[in-house]
């Protein structure tokens, strides 16, 4: 079956940088569509440039951020994901699906792993912070909770990148979508899946003991800059003109 992997990205410095490291890695993965979707009103050259560069089959398709939520603690990422299933709906009719942020780190076995999910798949998602990892807890088999740094009242306390879903789960569940409501993104994305039986959900990575994915971030240098001054690659772009 099909993997369909949904990466929002953003313009900043790290951009070609990410993109060309998650890139490298899904080049190990076959039978793979990546969706490379990016907050912006439009295409990059540069973009483009590098995707038909690294040479995964991919769509580069567009998902700007509503003004609205473009200020304070913002839901990144949120336009881009739902374009993604935008994308699916019309487009795909097996598979699975999976939300991979273009800065994460991913060892390339929990894409097979993840292939083979019937309805929803779960796994821990390592952190690289004191806390160490987000994870379901798996006791004989079963759910027995949930571990994470912050718990926040939330039903799914899982990461965005600790769970798939099959396409043909996605098109028995029409309404599911990825909400603009900072830090509740995953929980309420599962919650609008529901009905989700205890029975519906795999625990992927040995019952959830193993780590395949790690939520890391490069660092920033300097102040961000607003969305539409990201002079570094108007820059780089003279360099490919050259
Ligand atoms: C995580 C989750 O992936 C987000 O869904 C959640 O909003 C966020 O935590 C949070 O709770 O604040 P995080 O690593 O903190 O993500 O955020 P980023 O990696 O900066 O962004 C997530 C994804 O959205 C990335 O793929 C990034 O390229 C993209 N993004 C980010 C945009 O498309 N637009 C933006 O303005 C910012
Ligand atoms: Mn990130």
């Amino acid at each position: 079956p099909p993997l369909y992997i949904i990466t929002p990205t953003y313009r900043r410095p790290e951009q070609l940088a990410e993109l060309t490291r998650l890139g490298q890695t899904l080049k190990h993965v076959k039978n793979l569509l990546w969706l490379v979707i990016e907050d912006a009103y439009d295409w990059h050259p540069l973009v483009t440039h590098i995707l038909d560069r690294i040479g995964v089959p991919y769509v580069y398709l567009l998902a700007p951020m509503p003004e609205q939520y473009r200020k304070g603690y913002i839901p990144r990422g949120v336009s881009n994901r739902n374009r993604g299933l935008e994308y699916l709906r019309a487009n795909a009719t097996e598979g699975v699906f999976y939300f991979a942020d273009d800065d994460n780190t991913y060892d390339i076995s929990l894409f097979e792993e993840m292939r083979y999910i019937q309805k929803v798949g779960m796994w821990p998602v390592g952190l690289v912070t004191s806390t160490g990892v987000s994870s379901p807890i798996i006791r004989n088999g079963k759910l027995d909770g949930y571990y994470d740094g912050w718990i926040g009242g939330r039903k799914y306390p899982i990461d965005m990148a600790g769970f798939a879903v099959s396409v043909k789960f996605l098109h028995e569940r029409p309404n599911a979508k990825v909400p603009f409501k900072t830090s509740f993104e995953e929980t309420l994305f599962l919650e609008s899946l529901e009905p989700l039986e205890r029975s519906d959900i795999e625990y992927l990575a040995d019952e959830c003991t193993d780590i395949l994915v790690w939520h890391t971030q490069s660092v920033k240098n300097g102040p961000a800059k607003p969305f539409n001054e990201t002079l570094h690659n108007d820059t780089n772009l003279k360099y490919l003109e050259m």
